[in-house]
Order: structure tokens, then sequence, then C-alpha cells
């Protein structure tokens, strides 16, 4: 079932929220963090997704950012690797990726086994596991409903990474397991067309959509790009 995953460039992966928490970027990371905490006064959102229109539109970044300035507020917080395509959070957070979401969806492990501990010490890391040849599948299956609600009886929030809406169904099909959705668009790069189609696709799925986060979205003074919700 594994396929060997390549390298790729990796290296260069680095977290603004953890390397430069005093940046512009980060404060607008805790300003995304704080919409979504309105969007949750009722305490229906303890597990989100994020995803995008296309690729590297930003999905994976903002996953990473988001779960780190949660856990930078104590809250224990789990981010699970559902773009079981083209995963990418190992890399980002140097951990080893034979054992994660896949490995507890086929049955080989039970939930607390196959997550990490990140160096955040409230913040749980479960990687995407070995590459399945099914994901749609396993996404929709009982097992990750059963897991989608482990989960969140034991974290604060959990957060989803998933592959690009118009690729493939794994977004809508894990956007009707959780509370929220949230779509990424990258400026100038997204086509305004198929941000709109994303949006439309998921739209009926019985997780609320909870807005957009424009990413790259150059400063008026040109030195920086920013985040906005
Ligand atoms: N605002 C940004 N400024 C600079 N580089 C970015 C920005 N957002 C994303 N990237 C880079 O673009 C690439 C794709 O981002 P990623 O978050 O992996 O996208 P996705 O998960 O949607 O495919 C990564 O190398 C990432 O570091
Ligand atoms: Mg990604």
């Amino acid at each position: 079932m594994a396929k060997r995953q390549k390298p790729e460039s990796q290296a260069s992966r680095h977290l603004i929220t953890k390397m430069n928490p005093r940046s512009p970027i980060s404060e607008q990371y805790r300003t995304i963090r704080t919409n979504l905490q309105f969007a949750s006064v009722d305490g229906e959102l303890k597990t989100m997704l994020v995803t995008s229109a296309g690729p590297a539109e930003g999905k994976s970044s903002t996953v990473a950012n988001l779960a780190l300035v949660f856990a930078q507020q104590e809250k224990k917080v789990l981010l699970v690797d559902a773009d079981l395509r083209k995963p990418t959070v190992h890399y980002t957070f140097r951990i080893d990726n034979r054992i994660g979401l896949s490995s507890v969806l086929v049955g080989d492990m039970v939930l607390a086994e196959a997550t990490t501990k990140s160096e955040e010490s409230t913040l749980d890391i479960l990687p995407s596991g070995p590459i399945p040849p099914n994901p749609s599948e396993l996404l929709g299956s009982k097992a990750m409903q059963k897991l989608i609600h482990e989960a969140s009886e034991y974290y604060d929030i959990v957060i989803f990474d998933t592959p690009p809406v118009l690729a493939v169904t794994d977004a809508q099909i894990l956007a009707n397991e959780v509370d929220g959705t949230l779509l990424v668009v990258r400026s100038k790069k997204t086509d305004k067309e198929l941000a709109i189609k994303a949006k439309e696709l998921l739209e009926p799925a019985k997780s609320k959509l909870l807005g957009a986060v424009l990413n790259d979205k150059e400063h008026s003074k040109g030195d920086y790009y920013y985040y906005s919700h």
C-alpha cells in the first residue's frame, strides 16, 4: 500500500507563526483565529477543514499556521493531514510519515498511537500515513466518522488539510463530516471563476462555509504579503 514519497524541495517550509510570531502575517493568522472563535460561540466549531479550488494556493500553510496560533492559546489542537494525495504536513513539522491517518482508517492503529506530539506542547499532528489507492473512499468511511468523533472528544479543535476541491471529491466528502470549512484563495493566482466554483461545490455540504482566507495579498507598502479573512 505504501507508495514511496519523494522528499521534494520541502526543506525550506517554515512556519511564520513559529519563527516570527510578532510579524504582521502572524498577526493576520491570529485575526483569522479570532474570527473563527466568533463563528463558534455556540461551541459547534470543533472540527474544520481548509481547502481551495486548485493546488499550491496555500491550504497547507494556512492549516499549519492556524494550528499553531490555536496551540499558542493553549488550546488542545490536532492537525490532520487529510490530503492523502499530496501530503505535506510531515515535511512542515519534520515528522515520520510511515504511520498516520491512513493507518488509522484501515484499522492498523488507533488514533492515539498514530498521532505525534509537536514541539508545541498542546499541538498534536496526525500525518497522512502511507498514500492509499482509494483516498475518497477512506475519507468517506465509517472509520473516518469514528476518528472525527474521537478526536473532537479529546481535542479542543481539530483542523484538516485537504486536496483541492476542483481536482478531487475528498474535500467535499469531508465537508459533510466536519463543523466548518475554510476556503483559501491565493491573490493573483486563483482564478475568480474557479474560486466561485469551489464555493458552489462546498455549499451543499453539511458543514458551515466559514469564509475565505485571502493568501499572498500584497501589502499596500509593497514590502509584504498578508493574510486576511
Ligand atoms: N503567502 C505566501 N507567500 C509565499 N509563499 C507562499 C505563500 N503561501 C504559500 N506559499 C508557498 O507556496 C507553496 C504552496 O503552498 P501550500 O501551502 O503547500 O499550498 P497547498 O497546500 O494549497 O498546495 C509552498 O511552497 C508555500 O510555502
Ligand atoms: Mg497542501
